[in-house]
């Protein structure tokens, strides 16, 4: 009879073959999502047989091996130290987007009144819901994820609740048409790939989520002036961008926001990412 460590070697191999870049992590994953066990429970494992019946775990692979994200296979995706659910309907959060959050609630922490913020495009509810759970006892932000997508924000809800972020409210909208304002924070990572762009990689997530007109700038250029008649003074904006797109996001701001302090920050690799905005607090007008 195989054991664990068997099992985990033929899958490995056969991810290996299909060009996975993480083969036996990949196959580690589903091998524990299928059993219900954890990786340190499948490590104790390793040396035993394997005596349970693995079409499904087969499956799995087979879908993998043709592309399928393993967050799309297993319905989880870890976003801030937190589980979060996706589904084919919403963007598989990814790390860097990480940094929206901690630059986030860092502006919201120095708030002392009830700050007004809103996650823009905010598919399974990542951004926001990880700002409410970061936050929990330290403001009392008014915190809103707003999405185009209904069949996103159902995974949202999904989320907010699992996660106990009850206080996240979501909306259905086009970008911030949908808002009153004033707020104090706007943070967005919105589609702004261009079609070119596109790459099996990226082949089973939803287009709608990854791609934006003119460059991949059109959602950025709608969004900007939006933020700016809503956003109090004092207030504050970051959004995820390309890094091909760092001048006109910078132009582009500099021209809708003239006295604000706006700056291009790198994420981890170096690329510039991040476009981020702070407008005075001697203009506060509200
Ligand atoms: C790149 S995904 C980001 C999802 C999530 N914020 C994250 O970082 O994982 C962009 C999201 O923006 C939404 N979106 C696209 N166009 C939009 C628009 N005009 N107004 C509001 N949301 C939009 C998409 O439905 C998608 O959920």
């Amino acid at each position: 009879m195989p054991t664990y460590r068997d099992i985990i070697r033929a899958a490995t191999e056969r991810l290996r073959a299909s060009h996975s870049d993480s083969p036996r992590l990949d196959a580690e994953v589903l091998l524990c999502h299928v059993l219900g066990i954890d990786r340190t429970e499948l490590y104790r494992r390793l040396p035993l047989p394997l005596a349970t019946p693995l079409d499904r775990f087969w499956e799995l692979v087979e879908r993998r091996a043709r592309g399928e994200p393993v967050a799309y296979l297993t319905g989880h995706r870890e976003f801030y130290g937190l589980d979060f659910l996706v589904t084919p309907a919403t963007l598989i959060p990814r790390p860097e987007t990480e940094y929206l959050v901690t630059w986030a609630a860092e502006r919201l922490r120095l708030r002392r009144d009830r700050p007004r913020c809103v996650d823009v495009g905010t598919g399974c509810g990542a951004i926001v819901i990880a700002l409410a759970v970061t936050l929990r006892t330290e403001t009392s932000a008014h915190l809103v994820g707003s999405d185009r997508s209904l069949a996103a924000l159902r995974v949202a809800r999904t989320n907010r609740d699992r996660l106990a972020a009850t206080d996240v409210h979501l909306v259905c909208g086009d970008l911030l048409s949908w808002c009153r304002g004033p707020l104090d924070l706007v943070v967005a990572n919105l589609p702004y790939l261009r079609w070119e762009q596109w790459h099996p990689g990226i082949a089973f997530e939803p287009p709608e989520a990854l791609f934006a007109p003119d460059d991949g700038f059109g959602l950025y250029a709608r969004l900007l002036p939006q933020a700016a008649t809503l956003l109090r003074p004092g207030g504050a904006c970051i959004v995820e961008i390309d890094p091909d797109q760092a001048e006109r996001a910078m132009k582009t701001a500099r021209l809708v926001f003239p006295t604000a302090h706006i700056a291009i920050e790198p994420d981890l690799a170096g690329l510039a990412r991040y476009l981020t905005i702070e407008l005075p607090e001697k203009d506060r007008a509200s």
